[in-house]
C-alpha cells in the first residue's frame, strides 16, 4: 500500500457532507459556497430519462435535497466480499452504456454526451431500485470513451496503489472496459491530465497516475 488512503483516493475535489433528513431523504451541502444547482440540474435532467439517480427535492446554493437511497455503495460491499468484482466491473459498464445513451441536452455537439466523470464503486449505491449513480460534482457534456477512460484509470490507480487485492480489482477493470467498449485509450491521455490536474494530489501520486496508464492499456490488450 502507498500513498494516500482509499477513502481519500477516491474522494477528491470538492468537499461535501451527506446529512440524512428522514428516512426518506438526504442533504448534500459543499462546504464552501460552492453552487449546486447545476449538478441538481444535471440530476433532474437524467432522472427524467430513466437514468438511476437519485430523485432531487430541491437545489439552492450549495445544497441538494435528494431522495435517501437505503443501501450500501458498491465499495462497502466489494470490501467486506458481499460484491464480486466481475460484477462490479461489468455493473460499472453497463452504467456507462445507459448514461451515454440518453440523449445530450440543446447546444450539445452530436458526439458528446453527459458524462459523470467519477464513476467508481464508491459513487454506485445499491438500494432497493438497484444500482443508483450519486455524486454528480464532476459531470459535463465530452466524448463518451473520456468518461469510460476516467473510471478504468481510477480503478487502475486502486490497483497501482495496492488498495484492493489485485487480482479482483483488474478483472473489475478488464470487465468495465470490456462492458463499456468504446475507444477509451484515445482519452487516456487527457484522462491522466484531468486527474493530474487535480489541486488536492499528494506527493508521488503523478507517479501513480502514469503507472495506472500502463495498466489501462494493458488490460485492453
Ligand atoms: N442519495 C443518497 N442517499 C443515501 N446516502 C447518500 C446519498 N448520497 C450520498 N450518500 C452518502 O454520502 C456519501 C458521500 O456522498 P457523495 O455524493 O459521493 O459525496 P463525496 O464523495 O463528495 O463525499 C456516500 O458514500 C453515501 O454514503
Ligand atoms: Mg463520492
Amino acid at each position: 500500500m502507498s500513498g494516500m488512503d482509499l477513502p481519500s483516493l477516491l474522494a477528491r475535489g470538492r468537499t461535501a457532507h451527506v446529512f440524512a433528513l428522514d428516512d426518506a431523504r438526504v442533504l448534500r451541502r459543499y462546504d464552501g459556497d460552492e453552487d449546486a444547482t447545476a449538478e441538481a440540474d444535471v440530476m433532474a435532467y437524467l432522472f427524467t430519462h430513466g437514468y438511476p439517480v437519485p430523485k432531487v427535492e430541491s437545489a439552492s446554493g450549495p445544497d441538494i435535497v435528494m431522495e435517501r437511497i437505503d443501501g450500501p455503495t458498491m465499495l462497502e460491499l466489494l470490501l467486506d466480499g458481499r460484491l464480486e468484482p466481475a460484477a462490479a466491473g461489468v455493473t460499472l459498464g453497463e452504467l456507462h452504456t445507459r448514461l451515454h445513451a440518453i440523449p445530450p441536452g440543446p447546444g450539445c455537439p452530436p458526439a458528446e454526451r453527459m458524462l459523470h466523470l467519477d464513476l467508481h464503486p464508491g459513487n454506485v449505491m445499491v438500494g432497493s431500485r438497484g444500482p443508483m449513480v450519486i455524486d454528480w460534482c464532476n459531470a459535463r457534456n465530452g466524448l463518451p470513451d473520456l468518461d469510460i477512460a476516467v473510471s478504468a484509470l481510477i480503478l487502475a490507480e486502486v490497483i497501482a496503489g495496492g488498495h484492493l487485492p489485485e487480482a479482483g480489482a483488474h478483472e473489475m477493470l478488464v470487465r468495465l472496459l470490456a462492458t463499456a467498449g468504446g475507444r477509451p485509450e484515445d482519452q487516456l491521455d487527457e484522462a491522466v491530465r484531468m486527474r493530474a490536474a487535480d489541486p488536492h494530489l499528494e506527493p508521488g501520486e503523478i507517479a501513480l497516475h502514469d503507472r495506472a496508464a500502463l495498466i489501462v492499456r494493458a488490460a485492453l490488450l
